[in-house]
């Protein structure tokens, strides 16, 4: 899903880290963490004279902000990220680093950097998503698309480049400012070259690099330009360890060094070597804060939300919660659902698919079209199975962390069948709270897959008449193995956590690096 819940103050982050893992805290008093990401952490929510509502400050959206807010909030990090909108813009204004505090008591210092609108247009709409994003999620129609022209060579170069350069001198402004030996966790796909371009300065400090969603093949890599492609690779090897979410991506990774670059490749030790340095490659699930996510789904707000949906649910709920992201394969979704109403028409108003969805990208053709096809999808199965005053899909648009939460806690499946996905922590949040001994039904490609397979209903997300099996399974099962696999799924989401996922890259950083 999008917005998601970290700690709930500053306070709660140190103590659930120091409690923890003191080593890692130890590690993080000695220098100067900088988080690097195309968003910052923090979202301007402004004031809406119609409502009445005030203006608000909080969390963005993404499992990297959630993610990354637990490490900056409690440590003295600075978060560098664009100022992707005039609110943004706005936020800048309050200082360098603006140090900004939700309405939640986080409080963390972020330094914006404001490229053009039209480097940031190119930057974000034309290269990152979809060409990248589409690259890694094996999304594109190979036959019609990508066309690679002059206009994605240009939003190369003004738009990605420039962007990415820009970043990398804020980040070597925050390198210079401070005292302390700095450490750089660079994150995901829209900051590939900025590695690179700070080692190119400062060979000494020390930077990590995170790479959300998934790696693919080198075949599917060789879409794209050599030098684009070449450059991404390259700038990615500036830095010491590059962490991704699972030991699929890293063999990708290393095979593409080696097929598509000739570079010389240790698999065993997972390591690649550049440039005179030996560059390790490691795979870091990310996971949630379950200590505060559980708070979280326990204040009011979301108990007021659980009472509003207990209002017209049926007796059987079916889940999703997510980005309208073509990765996610909502429209498959809804034809598995069809298939399953089809073939036990027993089930007719007794459930419901209600399909809870945060709006995303929608400046891009594509991801607009998506929406719409999600809609008219949803409305042909309605027209078509409707009965009495039962509707079997409900679609919202919004972006309501709360009211995600609620329904995390009262669904008895919840569908994360992605076509591709980094991690998906979705699958991780909805069982880690849900009150009703859900159960997950997860693709096979889905990073959260590797962790949570066994224990979850697994399906091709290409097969509809699989996912339909495993809905009406999931509906179905038995209330003794519904249990067990809940239980079994929430022992490795509260072993595998937050806090693991940065103590793991922390400790192999100060192995690497002594
Ligand atoms: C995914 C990506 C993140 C991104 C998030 C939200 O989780 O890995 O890098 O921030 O989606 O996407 P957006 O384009 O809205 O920032």
């Amino acid at each position: 899903m999008g917005r998601r819940a970290g700690p709930r103050s500053a306070c709660d982050g140190v103590e659930h880290l120091s409690a923890i893992e003191p080593y890692t805290r130890r590690i993080l008093g000695g220098v100067q963490p900088i988080i690097v990401a195309n968003r910052a952490p923090l979202v301007l929510h402004q004031a809406d004279p119609y409502r009445g509502t005030p203006e608000r400050l909080v969390k963005g959206a993404g499992g990297l902000v959630t993610a990354m807010t637990s490490l900056a909030s409690a440590t003295d990090a600075v978060w560098v990220a664009l100022a992707r909108d005039a609110s943004d813009r706005q936020l800048a204004e309050r200082g360098d680093p603006a140090e900004l505090t939700t309405d939640d008591g986080t409080t963390i210092k972020v330094a914006f950097v404001e490229p053009t609108s039209e480097a940031y247009d190119l930057y974000y709409n034309v290269i990152a998503n979809p060409l990248l994003w589409f690259i890694q999620h094996y999304l594109w129609d190979l036959a019609r698309e990508p066309v690679v022209d002059e206009t994605i060579h240009r939003a190369w170069r003004d738009g990605y480049m420039n962007v990415n350069q820009l970043v990398a001198k804020r980040v070597l402004a925050e390198v210079e400012r401070t005292d302390k030996p700095a450490v750089v966790f660079v994150q995901d796909y829209q900051m590939y070259c900025v590695p690179g371009l700070i080692r190119e300065q400062r060979p000494d400090v020390r930077i990590q690099h995170f790479v959300h969603i998934p790696w693919p093949t080198p075949q599917y890599w060789t879409v794209l330009p050599r030098h684009i492609r070449d450059a991404i690779v390259h700038g990615l090897l500036g830095a010491d360890i590059i962490g991704f979410q699972t030991s699929r991506d890293v063999r990708n990774f290393l095979m593409t060094c080696e097929q598509n670059l000739g570079l010389t490749v240790d698999h065993r030790e997972r390591t690649v070597f550049a440039e005179g340095r030996a560059v390790w490659v490691r795979n870091y699930p990310i996971s949630v804060d379950p200590k505060t996510f559980i708070q979280h789904s326990e204040q009011p707000a979301v108990l007021a939300e659980i009472e509003r949906i207990e209002q017209w649910r049926p007796k059987h709920l079916i889940l999703r919660v997510d980005r309208t992201d073509l990765s996610k394969n909502i429209v498959r979704g809804f034809l598995a659902y069809e298939r399953m109403l089809e073939a036990h028409p027993e089930l007719t108003g007794d459930v419901l698919f209600w399909a809870f969805l945060q709006p995303s990208r929608q400046d891009i053709d594509d991801y607009r079209a998506y929406l719409g096809s999600v809609l008219r999808v949803a409305a042909r199965i309605n027209r078509e199975y409707s009965r009495g005053g039962w509707t079997p899909i409900r679609v919202e648009i919004e972006d309501n962390m709360e009211r995600a939460i609620a329904g995390y806690r009262v669904f008895d499946v919840l569908l994360v069948n992605p076509i591709y996905d980094g991690m998906n922590l979705v699958a991780k949040e909805g069982p880690l709270v849900n009150q009703r001994d859900g159960v997950l039904v997860l693709s096979e490609n889905a990073g959260s897959h590797e962790e949570l397979g066994e224990w979850a209903i697994t399906v091709n997300p290409f097969d509809i008449d699989e996912t339909a099996e495993a809905l009406y399974l999931g509906l179905t099962m038995d209330d003794g193995q519904k249990k067990a696999r809940q239980a079994k799924i929430r022992d490795v989401v509260r072993t595998n956590d937050i806090t693991r996922w940065i103590s793991l890259q922390l400790q192999d950083l100060r192995e690497l690096i002594g």
